[in-house]
């Protein structure tokens, strides 16, 4: 018996030597330490021995198993080693290659439009000023002559939040309070740019958020012929030197007196098409001199200060620079929308 277990183990271990993969690898286990191998048959025939034999063979016949797994063990990390050599030597990664071009993105059609609006209006000294898009009732409202229950607020439907007295901007106006408290008693030229939000139904003409650029100037001697030259020049920037201005009498709560904006059509020159509804102009901010009132809110002494106001819409004015018939694709993210604004 102790013969056939030496001629076992040499016999196993032959084999072993010439296992070069895996599926072979485990083929040697299966028949040379399973269940039904002959080493196991063995070890369970050794009941059967004589007495005086039994504690030899199995003694025998175990150290035969532990020797055979610690070679099989052993099998296995050296077919390891083979794999990863092999790996390193036929996978080697060609350094020389050239690199794969990465396609660049590029701004959103909106941020470019509010980049030319800063640049714009840096030209004439504005700062950027950004404000926060969730606001308090207070600063949207209040502060800009329009307390709780006040009619005027009809004109901006309205994003509330679950917490009380908060809710989304629905204009970039309340940052006028916030700077002029911020910067109080200093001149102020600034421009405030960002997200507004309204509770309106979406169309191809509306959507409930949109960007704004709000701006406000303070100091001591500013008068609506400002408000007008900065109107007309940032047109003439932005659509063309040859544009016209018309300014129109109209309310705000918070500027006194108020006028809407407006220039000549830039896809009709004035004579009238569907684009400004066959009125020749086109409808460019909202705006006024700044109400005492708010002044006051904001730090300064009507009396001594003055200053206008103004907010005008960003997507609107580029749908009619570029033709685009849908406010929505603003916000789809359609590939195909956003690659022409390269
Ligand atoms: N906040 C106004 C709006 O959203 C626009 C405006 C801004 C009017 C500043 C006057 C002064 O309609």
């Amino acid at each position: 018996m102790l013969d056939r277990l030496r001629e076992l183990q040499e016999q196993a271990l032959r084999e072993l030597e010439q296992v070069t993969d895996k599926q072979a690898l485990d083929q040697w286990r299966v028949t040379h330490l399973g269940k039904k191998s002959a080493l196991n048959q063995v070890l369970r025939s050794v009941g059967q021995l004589p007495k005086e034999e039994r504690p030899i063979v199995g003694q025998r016949g175990n150290e035969v198993k532990l020797a055979l797994e610690a070679a099989y063990e052993q099998r296995v990390q050296v077919l390891k080693a083979q794999e990863m050599a092999r790996a390193l030597a036929e996978e080697s990664v060609d350094v020389t290659l050239p690199g794969r071009p990465v396609s660049l993105g590029r701004l959103h059609p909106s941020t470019q439009a509010l980049r030319e609006i800063y640049a714009i209006f840096a030209a004439m000294g504005f700062q950027v000023y950004t404000a926060p898009e969730v606001e308090t009732d207070e600063l949207n409202f209040g502060l800009l002559n329009m307390p709780p229950h006040h009619p005027a607020r009809d004109m901006w439907d309205t994003f509330y939040t679950t917490r009380p007295g908060v809710l989304l901007r629905t204009h970039t106006s309340p940052g006028q309070i916030r700077v002029m408290r911020e910067r109080c008693p200093e001149p102020i030229r600034v421009i405030l740019p960002g997200k507004c939000y309204r509770y309106e139904q979406i169309t191809a003409r509306s959507e409930h958020q949109f960007y704004q650029v709000e701006g406000l100037a303070v100091g001591r001697h500013i008068t609506l012929t400002d408000l007008k030259g900065t109107m007309a020049e940032y047109a003439r920037r932005a659509f063309g030197a040859e544009r016209k201005m018309r300014f129109r009498g109209s309310y705000f709560p918070f500027t006194e007196p108020s006028v809407e904006v407006d220039m000549d059509c830039i896809i009709c020159g004035g004579a009238g098409c569907r684009v400004c509804k066959y009125t020749g102009w086109l409808e460019i901010a909202g705006a006024g001199m700044v109400h005492p009132q708010v002044l006051r809110n904001g730090g300064y002494d009507p009396s001594v200060y003055s200053g206008f106001a103004f907010g005008m819409g960003v997507e609107r004015p580029m749908m009619l620079k570029h033709n685009i018939d849908d406010i929505r694709y603003f916000y789809s993210n359609d590939i195909r929308f956003l690659q022409q604004f390269g």
